[in-house]
């Protein structure tokens, strides 16, 4: 008889986000009439950029014709497109080689293929947590240990010597918080996986969202590049949510049991996958063209003018937050100390808007809940208004 991966028992019933759909979905169906704005799920709205859409217009065009067609291309990614990541870290004064990047269909994806070169290992994360994180190392039965995030340490968890693991997750700018890191509180990080030879996989997917003086990769620290493996992704940042497109830094220092990372996962990727459309890595790296880069910044500028709409809306009503200045997620303490899917009812019911109850991101999120800045003005500024209103009646 087959068996199952009986550690898929361990799993809460459905994924965070397909169960937030369910619920909305039958509001909907019993509220034909509600008009909801949804601001759960971290999906943008604008379409892609102009310069995408070009190149990828010629990329289509290319595959017409047989001298330009393209079948398999490297499973770690075109040429074009690593160099292309390789000279924007380069204004981020990081020095990458292009065969430590690997492009990939999104961080999300390779967040949990990782696991497939890395031991039995214990595992740390921040709790809240981005539940892949989490849900990914469940599937494979490694055991989790937990660094609160919370209004104490403004939900940027410092290492613990007490809590070392041999794998530790980090994002910065965070989801669910948008909590930022700064470079000192990073070394502290970096100092403290080098120490423990722990492997930290760093999230990078918010980097294009920060305004301040924070470190936007892993790399930017001193030590990273013998511990740390960064993801990035274009959803975000240039609208892919949709197209699909990511890379994963590894890189050549980083080695474990006298085994090189980077080759692994060479290893990995040549044998289970195919890698990214072509037409995708063209749309991909005009992103970095001068035009797209203007346009991405248009359009992050666009989202952050809708978390300061959101922001501003706290503010006059005195709830407390974080995110929101480096980060599309803005994260608030729940009103009226209602817990966080009581406030997920609440306002789905009252003001047609979905949110993210914070306890979905885990234990220390009960009681906080997330709003994206990735719907449009309209959406944002309309919701903010009946946000406004229903809380301030009450
Ligand atoms: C989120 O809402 O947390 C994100 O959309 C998750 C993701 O990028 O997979």
């Amino acid at each position: 008889m087959a068996t199952i991966n009986q550690n898929y028992w361990n799993l809460k019933e459905s994924y965070l986000f397909s169960e937030i759909a369910s619920r909305v979905l039958s509001y909907q169906k019993a509220h034909p009439d509600a008009h909801i704005i949804r601001m759960g799920i971290g999906d943008v709205t604008l379409p892609l950029p102009p310069a995408v859409i070009d190149a990828m217009h010629k990329a289509v065009e290319e595959m017409g014709h047989a001298e330009t067609f393209h079948g398999y291309g490297p499973e770690q990614g075109y040429h074009f497109l690593r160099q292309a990541i390789g000279d924007y870290y380069k204004q981020k004064g990081v020095c990458l080689l292009p065969e430590e990047i690997f492009i990939s269909d999104g961080a999300k994806s390779d967040l949990g293929n990782i696991l497939d070169i890395l031991g039995d290992n214990s595992v740390l994360v921040t709790d809240p947590v981005y539940p892949v994180y989490v849900d990914t190392n469940k599937m494979s039965g490694r055991s989790i240990s937990y660094a609160q995030a919370n209004q104490q340490n403004h939900f940027l968890p410092m290492p613990d010597p007490h809590l070392t693991a041999d794998i530790i997750y980090l994002c910065s700018p965070n989801n669910p918080t948008g909590a930022a890191y700064s470079r000192q509180q990073l070394k502290e990080w970096v100092d403290f996986a080098n120490q423990n030879d722990s492997v930290l996989l760093f999230d990078a997917a918010y980097e294009a969202f920060v305004t301040e003086d924070l470190p936007r990769s892993i790399y930017e620290i001193e030590g990273a590049k013998t511990c740390a493996i960064e993801f990035c992704s274009f959803s975000k940042t240039a609208g892919f949510t949709g197209t699909r497109c990511g890379y994963t830094v590894v890189p050549l220092e980083l080695v474990r049991q006298e085994t090189s990372l980077n080759k692994l996962w060479l290893r990995r990727q040549t044998t289970k996958f195919n890698g990214v459309p072509y037409i995708v890595q063209r749309g991909a790296a005009a992103v970095f063209s001068p035009e797209g880069q203007e346009q991405v910044k248009h359009n992050i500028d666009y989202y952050r003018h809708n978390a300061q709409m959101i922001t501003d809306t706290l503010d006059k009503l005195g709830i407390w937050y974080t995110g929101g200045k480096n980060s599309p997620y803005i994260w608030l303490k729940c009103p009226h100390d209602m817990d966080s899917w009581t406030f997920f009812d609440f306002l789905l019911e009252n003001a047609h808007v979905v949110g993210t109850p914070g306890e979905g991101f885990g234990s220390c999120g009960e009681g906080y809940f997330r709003l994206t800045a990735f719907s449009s003005h309209e959406m944002t500024r309309t919701a903010m208004d009946r946000f406004y209103a229903i809380l301030r009646q009450k």
